[in-house]
């Protein structure tokens, strides 16, 4: 099986590589700037070209901070990424994973979120993120959306040599 992870550089997009890959999947690797998920035309000759079973995207603009001064980098990543990934996604019938975050919620609840609870973001980078969301719903039957608020990786760290 085939997966394209896109922002394999990032964090998760990382970690997929490695757990994907002792999985035994052909993992094909996908960032900046062989792959910019702003630009439909790529996205599409990607898809046409290495026809993967699955897409996965990790790719995001994730300065929570920064983004509420670079608004269009945030929406064209978090908002129009997903979609021409829906989009091609749609064309050449492969689904897509699209990873959230808990952003798109206002974090008063008492309990735990469920998938049908009403979002409230209260940043840019949440209402990116929703957006993002809606892109991906509208444009491709075929997809599952990960909402996260937390990541963490196996990835061994090698020992220091002090002398
Ligand atoms: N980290 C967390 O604690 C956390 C928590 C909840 C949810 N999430 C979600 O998990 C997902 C992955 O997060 P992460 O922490 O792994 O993010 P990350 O470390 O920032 O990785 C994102 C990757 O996407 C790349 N990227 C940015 N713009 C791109 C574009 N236009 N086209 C293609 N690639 C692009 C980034 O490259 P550059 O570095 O060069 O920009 C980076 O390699 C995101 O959807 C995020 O919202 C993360």
């Amino acid at each position: 099986m085939k997966i394209l992870v896109t922002g394999s550089k990032g964090q998760l997009g990382h970690e997929l590589l490695i757990q994907g890959n002792n999985l035994g999947y052909a993992i094909l690797p996908a960032d900046l700037p062989e792959l910019d998920i702003t630009d439909k035309t790529q996205v599409k000759h990607w898809l046409e070209k290495f026809q993967p079973s699955l897409v996965v995207n990790a790719a995001a603009y994730t300065n929570v901070d920064k983004a509420e001064t670079e608004h269009n980098l945030a929406f064209a990543v978090n908002r129009d990424g997903p979609a021409n990934l829906a989009e091609a996604c749609a064309k050449f019938e492969i689904p897509l994973i699209h990873i959230s975050t808990d952003f798109i919620f206002d974090g008063k609840k008492r309990s735990p979120y469920i998938e049908t609870d009403p979002v409230y973001p209260l940043s840019i980078y949440g209402k990116s993120k929703q957006e993002g969301e809606n892109e991906v719903r509208s444009r491709l039957k075929k997809h599952i959306i990960l909402r996260t608020a937390w990541l963490y990786g196996s990835s061994v760290l090698q020992p220091v040599r002090l002398i």
